[in-house]
């Protein structure tokens, strides 16, 4: 594993075992269809998670379970993704639900999500809203039913969905602390708005299988470095990407006065942004050796993903 490996030129998903993706897909489900709610809302909610999002956040809980998985601790859990899974499903309803509100005409605007129309279009917005909100109830429930350390990831989740808030009404809004300089404004907006689950990801993987605190620190690190390159990649697609490959609108983030990597470092800025915190992630892994194989091979996915 080197930190200096080339970017692959095209990927396509993110580097999994499609067993791991298929158990993700049935916990989702699984969670989902247990729990009664009325059926428009059930639609809605199925809409919003079961409509072909890449997975990362729950692929992200599991491998970082896994890298941090110790067997011959004592109270270790025997299987590292099933403690993880909980945890996985959790995280991905907060995903879920920050999207379809990202979506609302309130916000985004959006028409496309994952090639579909967005919850609101689909549903309408009442619905929508409630599918949001319903998603984020849900969140924190099965969160608890990690068999280790529930209540604290549980709390995590919450605490990150916070700061995701805080970085959509920066985003949004626009209003910063006083005096802070624009390129501080932008990473404060994308430390926020789309790193924090992100980093929180990891963080509650670790957290799952009872990670040391060498440990859980360095996933944390390794999660801040991609949390901010997700969002560095994310504004080069919808700068430079059809909507059609990327499954929703592109080239928006400018008209809409967004605050974006490419508005402010340019496109050849942005992209030495994006190899700097690949690297960065890449250095925080090196220690940790073969176990973290495939969040290195992740990393490498998510400098290069071009949707
Ligand atoms: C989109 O996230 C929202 C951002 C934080 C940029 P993803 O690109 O992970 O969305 P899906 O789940 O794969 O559709
Ligand atoms: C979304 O950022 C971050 C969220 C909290 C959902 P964007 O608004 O850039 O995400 P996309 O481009 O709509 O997926
Ligand atoms: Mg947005
Ligand atoms: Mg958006
Ligand atoms: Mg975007």
């Amino acid at each position: 594993m080197s930190a200096h490996a080339p970017i692959p030129a095209a990927a396509v998903g993110p580097p999994l075992d499609p067993a791991l993706l298929e158990r993700i897909e049935r916990a989702l489900l699984a969670f989902l269809e247990n729990e009664p709610l009325p059926a428009n809302l059930r639609a809605a909610c199925r809409h919003a998670v079961l409509s072909g999002g890449k997975r990362l956040r729950p692929i992200l809980v599991i491998e970082c379970a896994r890298a941090a998985w110790d067997a011959g601790s004592e109270g270790s859990p025997r299987d590292p993704v099933e403690a993880a899974l909980p945890a996985a499903v959790a995280m991905e309803f907060v995903h879920a639900f920050s999207l379809v509100h990202d979506d609302l005409p309130a916000l985004d605007n959006d028409l496309l999500r994952r090639g579909q129309p967005t919850c609101h279009v689909a549903f309408g917005e009442a619905l929508a809203i409630l599918a949001g909100d319903c998603l984020l109830g849900l969140a924190p429930i099965a969160a608890a039913a990690s068999a280790h350390h529930g209540a604290e990831i549980a709390q995590e989740l919450m605490r990150a969905t916070v700061r995701m808030i805080n970085g959509q009404v920066y985003d949004t809004l626009r209003v910063f602390p006083e005096g802070l300089p624009e390129r501080e404004r932008l990473e404060l907006v994308h430390h926020n708005k789309t790193g924090a689950l992100l980093e929180c990801s990891c963080r509650i993987g670790a957290l799952a299988v009872g990670a040391d605190d060498a440990t859980l620190q360095r996933l944390t690190d390794y999660g801040r470095a991609i949390g901010l390159m997700f969002q560095v990649v994310d504004d080069l697609i919808d700068a430079t990407q059809s909507a059609e490959h990327a499954g929703k609108a592109t080239g928006k983030d400018a008209a809409a006065g967004k605050l974006t990597y490419p508005g402010v470092h340019g496109i050849q800025g942005s992209r030495d942004e994006i190899e700097r915190l690949r690297r960065s992630a890449m250095d925080t892994l090196a220690p940790l050796g073969a176990r973290a194989e495939r969040l290195a091979a992740l990393v490498q996915f998510l400098a290069s993903r071009t949707r």
